[in-house]
């Protein structure tokens, strides 16, 4: 009976544990980085208003069908696939679901480790005090010349991919465990603290405006699109990093309550990062859709001018870089469990070679900030390019399928036996018909949407 699987790579703790290393796969750059500067983009309220009603409708049962996938399968997310599908009768190419994830994990991962090394070399500017009283132009100017010089990102990329491959290289228990344990508490307290600073000496009143005001004028099909994908970035779904955490998940925790445990707690950190972010943007009067160097661009600013600035503003990089890091584990987890399971590879060996390729990977996206940077395709370079695959394709796809397969191959009686719920109850028969039909009918028409079908 596959309740009985267990995971030979390890299990957490407890639910806890799972629910911390969950949060720490879903916050990360995507909440600090990412969600401020594409709502700044793509025009603030309105696109706020779709996100939030994706994590909602899509987000969360999703995470729970990831989950329950994970957890009923207990192996890297290929296997999983395979194992199930054999079990409901289907084919084994479900096993190129888990294939798909791992080759989103490994590109988004090439990218990803790019930026946090940009809030690496942040701490040390911080700490050292180039903010101090530093004008809004001087802070433009940092940041300029450090997306300009290939040598230095590649540093900082170079030893972020090592930090994470030394976490993963120990496994589930010693490394993912102890690296999330202190860090989502911290931050948050973090936020919070520059939050206040924002109500003191940002334009508050006008940040929370552009934030929470919808003007529907302002959104497009590509912003519905990147609102959708944004939602499977910042939950981490889409690509078996949910599904390989779940795999280690005890099997009598909820998977109901902490998916939406997670799904708050993540939500909660992007807002927060908001309300940080533009009051000082339009206090400073700089461009809300800066594009990727923004909270790079503006914090700096606010820990330049406020009191302890510049003890405030390392503890907050370094806080991002936590952060980072305990969602940059979970994107190369699949690969290298699947190496551990195939191949027979230690877990040193894996997480070495995965490291390597990914570094290498990261060096496209280097480039493309400074040599490469007037290469474009649609007006996109590489960097903009493969966030794009990633983000807005490869994962929203990644989620279909995955609901397609928990609500149309899965029997009703599996799901409420993984779920822990009785199968004719509300929230299952809810979850069943949102995963059956409202996921997919969205997924599909946000994508034609986008491509201007409908
Ligand atoms: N959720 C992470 C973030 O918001 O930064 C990024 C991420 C991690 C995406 C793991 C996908 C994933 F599987």
């Amino acid at each position: 009976m596959s309740t009985k699987r267990e995971s030979i790579h390890g299990q957490w703790s407890n639910r806890w544990i799972f629910i911390l290393a969950a949060t720490g796969s879903a916050v990360g750059l995507g909440n600090i980085w990412k969600f401020p500067y594409i709502t700044g983009e793509n025009g603030g309220g309105a696109f706020v208003l779709v996100y939030l009603l994706c994590i909602a409708a899509i987000g969360i049962p999703i995470m729970m069908a990831e989950v329950l996938l994970g957890r009923r399968g207990r192996q890297s997310p290929i296997n999983t696939m395979k194992t199930l599908a054999r079990e409901e009768g289907r084919s084994g190419a479900w096993a190129l679901l888990g294939w798909s994830g791992v080759i989103a994990g490994f590109l988004i991962l090439s990218y990803y480790s790019v930026i946090a090394g940009w809030a690496l070399a942040y701490v040390l500017n911080a700490g050292s005090g180039v903010f101090t009283n530093a004008p809004a132009a001087e802070i433009q100017n940092i940041f300029a010349a450090l997306t300009a010089s290939p040598g230095q990102l590649i540093f900082w990329h170079s030893l972020f991919m090592l930090m994470t491959m030394l976490v993963v290289a120990r496994g589930v228990k010693k490394g993912l465990e102890v690296a999330i344990r202190f860090l989502m508490p911290a931050l948050f307290v973090l936020l919070l603290i520059m939050v206040g600073y924002a109500i003191s000496s940002g334009d508050f009143v006008r940040g929370l405006r552009f934030l929470f005001t919808p003007d529907f004028s302002k959104i497009t099909g590509e912003g519905v699109l990147i609102a959708m994908g944004h939602a499977f970035f910042t939950l981490s779904l889409g690509m078996g990093a949910i599904m390989i955490y779940g795999s280690y998940m005890p099997q009598n925790a909820s998977i109901a309550k902490t998916s939406i445990i997670v799904a708050l707690a993540d939500t909660a950190v992007a807002l927060l990062a908001g309300m940080a972010i533009f009051p000082i943007v339009f206090a400073n009067a700089l461009e809300p859709g800066a594009g990727p160097g923004l909270i790079f661009q503006t914090l700096p600013i606010a820990f330049g001018s406020m009191p302890g600035g510049s003890f405030f503003g390392t503890v907050f990089f370094v806080l991002l870089v936590l952060a980072a890091w305990s969602s940059a584990i979970s994107l190369i987890e699949p690969a290298v469990a699947w190496l551990v399971e195939n191949k027979g590879w230690t877990r040193i060996k894996a997480s070495a070679w995965c490291g390597f390729a990914t570094w290498l990977m990261g060096l496209g996206t280097v480039l493309s900030f400074n040599e490469w940077s007037a290469y474009t395709l649609w007006g996109k370079n590489f960097f903009d390019l493969l966030d794009f695959l990633t983000s807005n394709i490869m994962l929203p796809l990644g989620g279909l399928f995955i609901a397609l397969f928990a609500a149309w191959v899965m029997k009703s009686s599996s799901t409420a036996d993984e779920l822990k719920l009785p199968e004719n109850g509300m929230a299952h028969t809810g979850w069943r018909f949102l995963v059956r039909f409202v996921t997919p009918v969205a997924v599909i028409i946000v994508f034609l949407n986008a491509i201007g079908v409908v």
